[in-house]
Parts: structure tokens; sequence; C-alpha cells
């Protein structure tokens, strides 16, 4: 027998099904509630609501597990590419050979911009926070290919998906060029998409320039652990937005205001913000800490603490040591990975964080790899985007598939007057 969940509301008793995953994990099935007894359910900030069902991610926040379409992220990050993954994220299984090539080179072939897109730079300033201008100009590629505003359109989804993937990358690069009054560089066919991404941000016409295929590797690595962590913030921003039935470019951009957020992917500028400031009021671990834990200070160790990883966040382990290996490789000595190691070292042996399960999270280490690189801090939200962009298609294209998606609306409990009357304004005191 099918199993279920009692509930009893006004004297109506209900059997909810109980649906379970293909990971054993249970979720009370509320659909008819309101329909059978006027009630709904009140969860705010969706700590205990699953908003849908997926097949494309599985994260277990105990275990500290983490996998895309079932493969463990650790061998996806010793492995793969981050343009194998993406295949592997929207379409479901890693590419054969065949379909690698092809993808690889479409992506090669969609990488411009169009030359009208390259004025709109010019419409901001130099100051210009370089997300403001991602999430301007990937709605902007909606004005570019009119067919694409159908997201009901099968016949162009893959065109779009590529275009997107391909443009972000030319789009980051621009923009980074823009606030530094450099020359744009335009894509390179014959590079891979990390090394094409170096070539754009770092090269310039005088003179020639080959990325680093250290740093080309540990881009791969970073842009993999960013690419998809089931109904994050971002992703169920753009699952919402695209629930309307929006347009690829839309819904993404929609993603990328979300993910700009300091609780969520701005951590990562917000961690190298917070380090640089310890350093230069000359601090100490222990004394930052101290600071922390005083909750009238409102500081925050940023990069620490997770919704979901109430253990470990697995990738934040990853990028740990690849940082390390990463600064040996390139003979850097970056005195912010000193500084974050002792405020780990001093989080995790205090009680306030032991109590409340707050683990270094993927953002803790991550700027200092991309300081490495080269990346300057306000662009790091922007790599973060750029990472997390293949989860957010995927997540898009899987409810657009579903026959059965509805536009996303939740409930409310109302909490404001009850019937008041209008007053006019010579009776108002
Ligand atoms: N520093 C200090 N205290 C913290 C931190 C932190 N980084 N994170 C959580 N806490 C405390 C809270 O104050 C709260 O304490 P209380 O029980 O005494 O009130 C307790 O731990 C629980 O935290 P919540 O904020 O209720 O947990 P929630 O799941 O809502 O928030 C979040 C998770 C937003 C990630 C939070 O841990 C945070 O603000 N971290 C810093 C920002 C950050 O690194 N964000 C990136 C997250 S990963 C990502 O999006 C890519």
């Amino acid at each position: 027998m099918a199993e279920t969940a009692r509930l009893s509301v006004n004297g109506v008793d209900l059997d909810l099904p109980i649906i379970t995953g293909s990971e054993g994990e249970k979720a009370i099935d509320v659909a008819s509630l309101r329909a059978k007894t006027g009630a709904v359910t009140l969860d705010p900030a969706f700590m205990n609501t699953a908003s849908t069902s997926s097949a494309i991610t599985f994260l277990d926040g105990e275990k500290g597990i983490l996998r895309y379409r079932g493969i463990p992220i650790e061998e996806l990050g010793e492995h793969s590419t981050f343009i194998e993954t993406a295949y592997l994220l929207i379409y479901g299984h890693l590419p054969n050979p065949t379909e690698k090539q092809k993808f690889e080179f479409a992506l090669t072939r969609h990488s411009m911009i169009h030359e009208d897109m390259k004025r709109f730079f010019d419409g901001f300033p130099m100051t210009a926070h370089p997300m403001a201008i991602l999430s301007a100009m990937v709605t902007s590629l909606s004005s570019f290919y009119p067919y694409a505003l159908d997201a009901k359109a099968d016949e162009y989804r893959d065109i779009t998906i590529i275009r997107l993937i391909a443009k972000l990358a030319t789009l980051a690069a621009f923009s980074y060029k823009k606030s530094i009054g450099h020359p744009f560089m335009y894509p390179r066919n014959n590079l891979d998409y990390c090394a094409n991404f170096m070539h754009m941000m770092f090269a310039v016409p005088a003179e020639d320039y080959v990325a680093d295929p250290v740093a080309v590797k540990a881009l791969n690595l970073l842009l993999i652990l960013h690419a998809d962590h089931e109904q994050n913030c971002s992703t169920s921003t753009v699952r919402i937005v695209g629930s309307a039935q929006t347009n690829l470019f839309a819904s993404i951009s929609a993603g990328i205001c979300a993910l700009w957020g300091p609780l969520h992917g701005g951590a990562n500028q917000e961690v190298v913000e917070m380090l640089t400031d310890i350093k230069v009021k000359g601090l100490t671990a222990k004394q930052f800490i101290d600071q922390v834990k005083d909750k009238k200070s409102g500081v925050k160790l940023m990069g620490f603490g997770h919704r979901v990883y109430k253990n470990f966040d697995p990738r934040a382990k990853i990028i740990k040591k690849a940082c390390d290996d990463l600064l040996i490789k390139l003979g850097i000595k970056d005195p912010m990975l000193d500084m974050a190691k002792e405020l780990e070292e001093a989080a995790l042996s205090d009680p306030y964080f032991i109590e409340r399960k707050l683990y270094p999270n993927v953002d803790f280490y991550s700027g200092i790899i991309y300081r490495a690189l080269g990346i300057p801090t306000q662009m790091f939200t922007v790599m973060f985007a750029l990472g997390r962009l293949p989860g957010w298609i995927a997540h898009w294209k899987e409810m657009m598939e579903d026959a059965s998606t509805k536009i996303g609306r939740p409930r409310q409990v109302y909490t404001g007057p009850t019937l008041n009357h209008y007053v006019p304004l010579d009776k108002r005191a």
C-alpha cells in the first residue's frame, strides 16, 4: 500500500500521499490540502518545502554529498571539463565523442555578440558593478533573437542554449574590459571555453597571450563545482520566472540578479573584502571571530554557513585543496589564504560555530583562487554566474519539457487590516 501521512484540519481527516525520491527522501504531497480543508501550509524561506521534483542534482546536506545526474562532484572535478559537465547537466548524460565535439564546436561558433550590443557597454559608468551589466546584457540578448521569445518552441531551444552559454563568457569578459578601459578582445575559436575566457579577459591587442594551462585547469574545476546546486535561491528564481513561460534569456537574467545578493553568490566578493578589512584593521582571527559572535555587531563570517549543508560543503573541501595546489604551482604567496585558514581553524573549534553547524561554504576559498588567476574582486560573482549557468539552464529546460508545469504562485497568510473604508482627505486626522 502506498505510504500516506494523516492530517486533521477543522475536523476533516486527510490522508496525504508520501512521495519518495530516488535516493529515498520523503515528501508529503499537500496539493489537495486547500481544496479539501480550506487551509494552506506556511513555510517561510521554504525551510521544509520542496518546490518541485527534479532529476538533475542530488544533494545530501547531512552527509556532504553533491552529485550531478548521479555522478559525484569529486569525480567530475577530477576528470571532466566545465563544458562536458554543462552538457551532462542540461542533457542528462555525459556526451559521447560526437556529441561532445558538436557541442564544443557550436559553442565556439556562437561566442561573438552582435556588434550593436558592444555599444550598450558605453552607456554604463566605468564604476558599474559587472553583475548589473551582466543581467542587463543577458536580458538584452532576447531582443536580438526574437524566435527565442517563445519559451515553449522546442525547435529553437538548443541553439538558444548554445548562444547563451557561448555569449555569457564574452559578455562577462567585455564588462571587465570596459571597467578598465581596455579594448574588447574578441573570442578565439581555436581555444576551449576556459582558455578563451582567459584570453578575452587578459589578452591585449599589443602582444601575444597564452593562458597558463594550470590556471585554465583551476578555472575549469571552479566552474564545475559551481555548475548546479538544486533549488538554491537563484535557481528557484529562474524556475519561478520561467514558470510564466518567460524566455530563457530573461529567466536567466533574473537568476543573475538573485545570485548577486551577499547571502548567495555575492558572498565570494564579501569574503575577500572581509579578509582585506581584517588585515587593514590589524585584527587577529580570534578578535574577528569574537566580533562575529557578538550579535550586536551585525558582523558575519562570510563564506560560512549554509541552509542545506550542516556537516561540510563538499565543494569547499575540494576548493581548499585546489587553492593550496594552485598557489604553490603559480608560486604565489597570498596573505589572504593564511588569514582564511586561521579564521577557519578558529571558527571550527569555537562552540558558537560548532553548535550552529557552521562550516566553510563554496565561497570561502573560491575568491582566493580567483585572485590567483588575476580576476578582480568585483568580478567574483560574475564568475559564479558563469559557473552556475548550465544548472539554471538545465532547470529551466526540465521545467519547460514537463507538461505538468504550472505557473509558480505561492499563497500567503494575510495579516493586514480587516475590512476598512475610504476616508475623504478633509476627514482624516
Ligand atoms: N556568521 C555568523 N553567524 C552565522 C553565519 C555566519 N556566516 N551563518 C549563520 N549564522 C548563525 C545565524 O546568526 C543563526 O544564529 P542564531 O541561531 O543565534 O540566530 C544561525 O547561525 C543559523 O543561521 P541562519 O541565518 O538562520 O541560517 P540560514 O540557513 O537561514 O542561512 C546562510 C544560511 C544565508 C548561508 C547564512 O549561513 C549566511 O548568512 N552565511 C554568510 C553568507 C554566505 O556565505 N553565503 C553564501 C552561501 S553559499 C551560496 O549561496 C553559494
